[in-house]
């Protein structure tokens, strides 16, 4: 893409999360925790022509690098992901995100019944299965709109 027709700028520190499957950005954002209220300086991009992937949506977060649980998840629903690390606007790490066995945190068991989701402190943990993801608790499964269960408080 020719300088003229950037769509979104560099940033100088932060993190990149590139080819994001399209239509998914703003359930990363969820993912990673960000709402008008979080006060960061994000950046958007949905359905940006992409070579590789025909369209995509693109996150830049400046300022902050993303935990390995947001990452895990953020595969779950962006499976051709890339994740850039940028610091004084060089790329200095760059990884396709990977599908892991086990997810913990950031997303919530359906089951109300769950001792995950009740008033003890204790941290979701669900098996990563090839068509869903099952709760090691109660063994709940869900299958689809994995990114309406992304924990949001
Ligand atoms: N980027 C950015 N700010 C920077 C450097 C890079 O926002 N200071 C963005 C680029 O716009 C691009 C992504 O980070 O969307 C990856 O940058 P780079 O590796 O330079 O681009 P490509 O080589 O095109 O990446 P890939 O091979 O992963 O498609
Ligand atoms: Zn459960």
């Amino acid at each position: 893409m020719s300088d003229h027709e950037l769509r979104v700028s560099k940033i100088r520190n932060g993190t990149v999360i590139d080819h994001i499957a399209a239509g998914q950005a703003l359930n990363v954002l969820a993912i990673l925790g960000i709402d008008a209220d979080s006060g960061e300086t994000v950046s958007v991009g949905m359905r940006v022509p992409s070579d590789r992937l025909g369209s995509k949506d693109i996150v830049k977060v400046e300022g902050r690098e993303l935990s390995q649980d947001e990452v895990d998840v953020i595969s779950l629903i962006a499976p051709a992901a890339s994740i850039n690390i940028v610091r004084e606007f060089d790329v200095v790490e760059k990884h396709r995100v990977e599908r892991p066995d086990v997810v913990t945190g950031v997303l919530s068991c359906p089951n109300r019944h769950c001792i995950t989701t009740g008033d003890e402190p204790v941290d979701s943990r669900f098996d990563v299965l090839d068509d869903g993801i099952r709760c090691q608790y109660c063994e709940t499964i869900v299958r689809e709109g994995i990114a309406n269960h992304i924990d949001v408080d």
